[in-house]
């Protein structure tokens, strides 16, 4: 839920203005306060306070240091324990001040750990969980000779929770120790020269390309240009493999573009063309997988919730047999008496992050004969580490808090594994087989030219809606998963109330809420429940609502009942309409995206939200 970064060298560089920059590069973890500290002259000297990091660079010059600094600190926070202030940003130091902290995480076992340092003297100066951090090590640091490596062992023994943090001691300028738990932690490194420990790759990447991942319950000691990693409980030495990141810079970076969410839009054919490319073999598996189990639940949150249903639809096409989509949050409480046995679920997360993802299949796990399989978009992230098969979509990084590219890529993944299902049960003959996966080739060009030909279309309707604050996004079938994640992006970015609804249900209660202008945005695709959408937009319109309907290129009967039209350019047959929710989604991210810059809003940093979730 924040961010840390962090850098140790024995170059003649500026440790100050690398890790506000790379701090910066972390901000969409959380811009609730930043705070860098540095270590100088056996002193350690922080900055920090609450806001977003360019504003609190208006008062202070959080880059400034001296320039014999060679280890300094950073955290971008997204506040859990205690309110955005200054006394709640990290860096946290214990009672002599020579020790300071970074962390991302929780530590669920806080109160008592802090009753207990409170009785043995330790002052707090913070309402957070991550204080006590610190003034553990500094109670260790009496019984270990001062040596922070053996102190933090000793005090991650006594704490619960989950943690990817960084420490450093005012009277060792030779190193900074991290630990990782259940949040996420890389190292970068150039060899001989400097080494990074940040919360994701992105944030080093313009710095290097050589990375370690670490995994739960590892310490690593970083020295500038070394690293070394043990087992956090016997100490044992860990060898790891190096990795080669091939990511482009750009795609970490906005490019020309004036917000990441645009970028990440505009960047969806592309990463469905890569993730075109997961191994078939790998898909065969998993079809093999799902063919042979008897029950399947699929689980996640927010968008990567929408791309599940839109993803059990089409997988259900093709096997035969009904998926449950379960909110990872509501996992267990559905299922606690019902769960059943040879199952397996599907866990989708872009981030693999989400704390209510992965305490939904660990809980199922436990209690049952069950196979995870997790779709992501970050190698290495926790969810991985629980499951029995991984498949990482191909968006690369995504740095705007609106997932946009990796829903599309999740929805892709999902869609390919229908098509081996297919293949595998011989329900559809290979002639149909291969005009689906021409219809999933098309996705990527389909988009592209949406995007090229139509910002002035979306404009334009945003200008019309300009004053509305209340929408209904409508479908039937497959699309109220477009609906759903079309009016969760403008939710999101635009601060409009959305009910993203089935049409048919809509008049069952929410349609009493229409007003002559209230605006309706119609999803319809021209498949199998085209004909009965008909009926439920006239419904809306006999009633004054303002008809928007988002339909497949040569439509004539939707559109003429509209008030405006966005047409998607694909052609209407069914081998497209089933994977609309790939082609149509990104129409709505444009609306939203526009929206949100036409409220003077920062779409890149939606209010109250952060990319990973990683609380209850
Ligand atoms: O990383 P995950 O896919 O597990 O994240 C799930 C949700 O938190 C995420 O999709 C959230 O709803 C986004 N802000 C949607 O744009």
């Amino acid at each position: 839920m924040c961010g840390i970064f962090g850098i140790i060298t024995n170059q003649d560089i500026s440790v100050g203005k690398i890790v506000f920059e790379g701090i910066r590069r972390l901000e969409y973890r959380g811009y609730d306060s930043c705070g860098i500290v540095s270590l100088t002259d056996s002193q350690l000297i922080v900055k920090k306070d609450s806001g977003k990091i360019d504003d609190i660079q208006k008062r202070i010059d959080l880059s400034d240091f001296p320039l014999s600094s060679k280890i300094a600190l950073a955290h971008t926070r997204w506040a859990t324990h205690g309110p955005p202030t200054k006394e709640n940003s990290h860096p946290h130091l214990d009672c002599t001040s020579k020790i300071a902290v970074v962390h991302n995480g929780i530590i669920d076992n806080f109160i008592e750990l802090r009753e207990e340092l409170s009785s043995n003297g330790h002052v707090f100066k913070s309402d957070t969980d991550t204080e006590v951090i610190p003034h553990l090590i500094e109670e260790f640091m009496k019984q270990n000779n001062n040596d922070l490596k053996g102190s933090l062992r000793e005090a991650l023994k006594k704490i619960k929770g989950s943690y990817a943090l960084a420490a450093c001691y005012a009277e060792d300028p030779e190193s900074i120790i991290v630990a990782r738990k259940e949040s996420p932690l890389v190292i970068g490194i150039e060899e001989g020269k400097t080494t990074y420990c940040a919360s994701d790759i992105p944030a080093f990447l313009p710095l290097t390309r050589s990375c370690y991942i670490m995994n739960d319950n590892e310490i690593a000691v970083l020295k500038s240009g070394e690293v070394e990693f043990f087992d956090r409980k016997t100490g044992q030495f860990i060898e790891k493999e190096l990795q080669l990141i091939e990511w482009s810079i750009d795609a970490a970076e906005k490019g020309g573009y004036d917000h990441f969410m645009l970028k990440e839009i505009y960047e969806d054919p592309m990463a469905l063309m890569r993730t075109m490319k997961i191994s078939q073999r790998e898909l065969s598996l998993l079809a093999h997988m799902l063919w042979s189990a008897d029950n399947i639940y699929i689980t996640a949150a927010g968008t990567s919730f929408y791309a599940s249903l839109a993803g059990k639809f089409i997988i259900t096409k093709f096997l035969g047999k009904y998926i449950h989509a379960i909110e990872c949050s509501e996992f267990k409480n559905q299922l606690e008496n019902s769960l059943k046995d040879n199952a397996i679920i599907i866990a989708l997360s872009q981030s693999g992050e989400t704390i209510d993802t992965i305490e939904a299949i660990r809980w199922a796990k436990k209690k049952k004969n069950i196979k995870i399989i997790t779709v992501t978009n970050v190698v290495g992230s926790s969810l991985t580490r629980y499951s029995d098969k991984v498949i990482v979509t191909q968006a690369g990084p995504e740095i705007g808090v609106a997932a946009t590219k990796t829903y599309v890529t999740q929805v892709l993944t999902l869609a390919l594994i229908a098509l081996e299902i297919a293949k595998l049960r011989r329900i559809e003959t290979p002639e149909e087989i291969e005009k689906y996966y021409n219809a999933l080739k098309s996705t990527p060009q389909i988009i592209e030219k949406f995007l090229n030909e139509n910002v002035e279309l979306i404009n334009e309707i945003v200008k019309t809606l300009e004053k509305s604050v209340n929408f209904f996004f409508l479908a039937r079938g497959i699309s109220i998963a477009t609906a759903k994640e079309g009016g969760l992006k403008l939710k999101e970015v635009a601060c409009r109330f959305i009910e993203g609804y089935s049409a048919a249900h809509a008049k069952h209660g929410p349609i009493s809420l229409v007003r002559e202008g209230f605006p309706i945005i119609f999803v319809a695709p021209p498949d199998e429940t085209y004909q009965r959408l008909i009926g439920n937009v006239m419904e809306f319109k006999s009633r004054g609502g303002k008809i928007i309907s988002l339909v497949a290129e040569d439509d004539t009967k939707i559109a003429n009942l509209s008030d405006m039209v966005i047409r998607i350019p694909q052609p209407s047959d069914k081998y497209h309409n089933i994977f609309s929710p790939i082609t149509f989604t990104p129409a709505l991210q444009l609306l939203a995206y526009y929206a949100s810059i036409s409220s003077n809003l920062d779409p890149d940093k939606p209010l109250n939200l952060s990319k990973t979730v990683t609380v209850h």
